[in-house]
């Protein structure tokens, strides 16, 4: 269950020494400046009362099992062929429907946003489940520095294209960019981050450097990675698995064990690390947080809206 009221139990996060979670080359060019600069010196990402209790996977689990078809389509592939990949320079266009349109620094996307530990559950569509100590921010928090002009309903993201760097981009299977959306309303939410780090480091390349999207109520794969895009827009963009497959992949996916997906059951999941047959758990519906987050929902039928 989420974490939520302020007595909760100690959790992994608030004994773990904590670096400065900044992404590498902020790390590499301010650590010298840092250790002039004790108020910056002293930041730590403070952990977050939408954390879930539960125990997060292992570092290994979380950088050696993943999706990341831009470096193939194996769950090893992407700890084998993205450290290929260069996270610096980035930079990310903003667009569309906002007041402050252009492409902006990785630095400048995080200028002023207070980073925190979000301890989510990832839920994967395809019904494994693990336990992430991101580190990250409130995608709100900049897209309100940004302005969203009103017009504005939903947002589009799409990853990187350099297929130089990333394997699986000569394969056709997926229209590249991989591209996800949510409504203005999900991607305003508290739980909404974009997530630069990950167990008190920068993000490791196959899990989404330098800058991914979580979204703990829905499935893993709306989670987009190393993002270069976001634009506000006024029709509900394309996204990848949509695309491909629209009877099994829905443009909202939220994760919901009562609509099935029609090829398996998303009742329970089972627990990546937790022994080879398994620790399977019940999925809770909305991932755990329906408290925070089903009156986004109200009056619309989720067996439609999948
Ligand atoms: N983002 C991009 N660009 N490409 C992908 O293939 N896979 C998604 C999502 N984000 C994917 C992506 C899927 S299916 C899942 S389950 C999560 O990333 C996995 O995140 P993780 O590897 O960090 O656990």
């Amino acid at each position: 269950m989420p974490r939520l009221e302020q007595n909760r139990p100690l959790a992994w996060s608030d004994v773990t020494p904590k670096a400065l979670w900044l992404t590498r080359r902020q790390w590499i060019t301010g650590a010298a400046a840092l250790a002039a600069t004790p108020a910056l010196s002293q930041i730590q990402a403070a952990p977050s009362r939408f954390s879930t209790d539960a125990e997060p996977n292992s570092f290994e689990d979380i950088t050696g099992y993943n999706n990341f078809y831009e470096f193939g389509t194996g769950k090893e592939d992407p700890a084998a062929y993205a450290g290929g990949l260069t996270t610096d320079p980035w930079s990310i266009v903003i667009d569309g429907l906002v007041d402050k349109p252009g492409t902006y620094d990785l630095a400048d996307v995080m200028k002023d946003q207070p980073l925190e530990e979000r301890i989510y559950r990832l839920r994967c569509v395809e019904a494994w489940s693990m336990v992430v100590p991101w580190i990250g921010f409130e995608l709100a928090g900049l897209l309100n520095r940004v302005g969203v002009q009103s017009g504005a309903k939903f947002v589009a993201f799409e990853t990187l294209v350099r297929p130089e760097e990333m394997p699986g981009q000569s394969s056709p299977f997926i229209e590249w960019p991989y591209r996800e959306g949510l409504r203005l309303d999900e991607a305003m939410h508290p739980l909404t981050i974009l997530a630069t780090g990950l167990y008190g480091e920068p993000m490791p390349n196959q899990n989404g450097a330098p800058i991914r999207l979580v979204v703990p109520w829905k499935y893993g794969f709306k989670s987009i990675k190393s993002i270069v895009r976001i634009s506000l827009v006024a029709e509900m963009p394309p996204t990848t698995w949509n695309m491909l497959q629209p009877s099994e992949y829905g443009f909202y996916a939220n994760v919901n064990p009562t609509v099935d997906h029609p090829r398996w059951s998303q009742a329970s999941e089972r627990v990546v690390g937790s022994g080879l047959f398994g620790g399977r758990q019940d999925t809770l519906m909305f991932n755990g947080y329906e408290a925070e987050v089903a009156s986004l929902y109200a009056g619309q039928d989720l067996t439609v809206d999948y």
